[in-house]
């Protein structure tokens, strides 16, 4: 990648421990050890954010059984599952009518749900679908109001481990119907029907992780872990288009303290290896998407996967920032121009620095100068570049070159 051969830079110290000596309580007598075994903790669902692969950014409402069994064969075949990718999520446009009993069925492309599961199962992986509150999905498909304990009960039955739940028609079908004019009541509205969905996943029994699509509305990331949600949209869709991705990323800024186990931020599936987004900005798109612990479901054609994208979306080293199991969400240090600086802490005191190039290539005539003090790091630091895989130190001030719309991205592990 793009930086001057002799690149130095620092990084942050973090890791302040401050130990403060308690006083024991004067007159209580101990309690007395307890003779049950300890209980097991229940494991999180989502500890970390959740890996696969979605339909929708490829196949839109073209998708079909066939697609999604050759997506499990092609993310064991390449090596994705090995590298974290377990989910195969289908998106909209599986359903079909519902039935007098309101039992929904799939439609012609999804003839045997049940047996799907049971295949993308028997990879070792685990499969997603697709839903709404309102009677519709955005794809105008059937979705779940007033179906929702049943339709969970339905992908418990199938298997499901992974439940998208779209807004879509919920605007139109109850919050404009139900309390026009009224944005707050709205809003009540639909936390409620989150919340339903969010219950009726959890008396399945089942753990399915929740994922909640209502693009960021009435600040999301402040009440979605409380009614069960894993994962919710902070924006509307992306697309696969550098502005697009990049506008996106803007907003994530101020979002990390809502993210951690069981619970993170979604800036939207990816788009690596879609459109028309170079090299660089695939580079950048997925290290970014790792600073900030989104989840990576990739969303690509599986089976035509170019070597490069291939290497992007398994880079073990970069996924290991994503996947880092503190999940903690990196933020936006500071930016000079148009290029970012990004940090993200990472367990047994880490630190991951992203430098992003946001705009034109910065040559040698007007290189970057990456400050260190900035990011509270003295001294030289040395790490990894995890696109090059080698051995880095930066130091302060360090020229550095970079192309437009690249990243450098640093692993150090034991920050000064
Ligand atoms: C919305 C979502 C997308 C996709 C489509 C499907 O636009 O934000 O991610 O699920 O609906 O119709």
């Amino acid at each position: 990648m793009r930086i001057s051969a002799s690149l130095s830079l620092v990084v942050l110290a973090c890791a302040a421990l401050a130990s403060s000596a308690t006083a024991p309580a004067a007159a209580k007598p101990a309690p007395k050890p307890s003779t049950k075994p300890a209980a097991k903790p229940a494991p999180i669902t989502a500890a970390t954010p959740p890996m696969g692969w979605n339909s929708w950014n490829f196949f839109a409402g073209k998708v079909t059984d066939k697609d999604i069994r050759g997506a499990a064969d092609n993310l064991v075949a390449t090596g994705m599952k090995d590298a974290g990718y377990v989910y195969v999520n289908i998106d909209d446009t599986w359903e079909g009518d519902r039935d007098a009993d309101g039992v929904l069925h799939t439609n012609a492309k999804f003839p045997d749900m049940k047996a799907l599961a049971d295949y993308v199962h028997s990879k070792g992986l685990k499969i997603g679908i697709y839903s709404g509150p309102g009677n519709k999905t955005c794809g105008g498909y059937a979705a779940s109001l007033g179906h929702e304990e049943q339709d969970a009960k339905m992908y418990a039955d199938w298997g499901i481990d992974y439940l998208k739940y779209d807004e879509c028609s919920f605007t139109g079908d109850v919050l404009e119907k139900q309390a026009p004019d009224d944005k707050a009541a709205q809003m009540r509205l639909m936390i409620a029907a989150y919340e339903k969905m969010g219950k009726a996943l959890k008396s399945t029994g089942r753990p399915i992780v929740f994922s909640l699509c209502q693009y960021g509305w009435d600040a999301v990331w402040e009440w979605a872990p409380a009614i069960g949600g894993n994962l919710w949209r902070t924006t509307g869709d992306i697309t696969p288009r550098w502005d697009r991705i990049y506008a996106i990323l803007s907003q994530q800024d101020g979002l990390a303290k809502y993210a951690g186990p069981g619970h993170w931020n979604d800036p939207d599936m990816l788009e690596v290896g879609n459109g028309r987004l170079s090299i660089q900005e695939n580079w950048s798109h997925f290290a970014m998407w790792a600073m900030l612990a989104a989840p990576l479901l990739a969303g690509n054609d599986l089976p035509n996967m170019k070597p490069e994208v291939k290497a992007i979306l398994t880079n073990k080293d970069v996924i290991a920032i994503d996947q880092d199991r503190l999940g903690k969400q990196g933020t936006r240090a500071y930016s000079d121009g148009e290029v970012e600086v990004w940090t993200r802490h990472l367990s047994g005191g880490a630190l991951a620095i992203a430098v992003l190039d946001a705009g034109d290539s910065r040559y040698s005539t007007h290189p970057f100068h990456l400050n260190l003090t900035k990011l509270g790091l003295h001294g030289p630091q040395t790490g990894k570049d995890l696109w090059t895989g080698k051995p880095i130190t930066l130091t302060n001030n360090q020229p550095i070159e970079l192309t437009s719309h690249n990243v450098l991205l640093v692993r150090i592990d034991a920050p000064k």
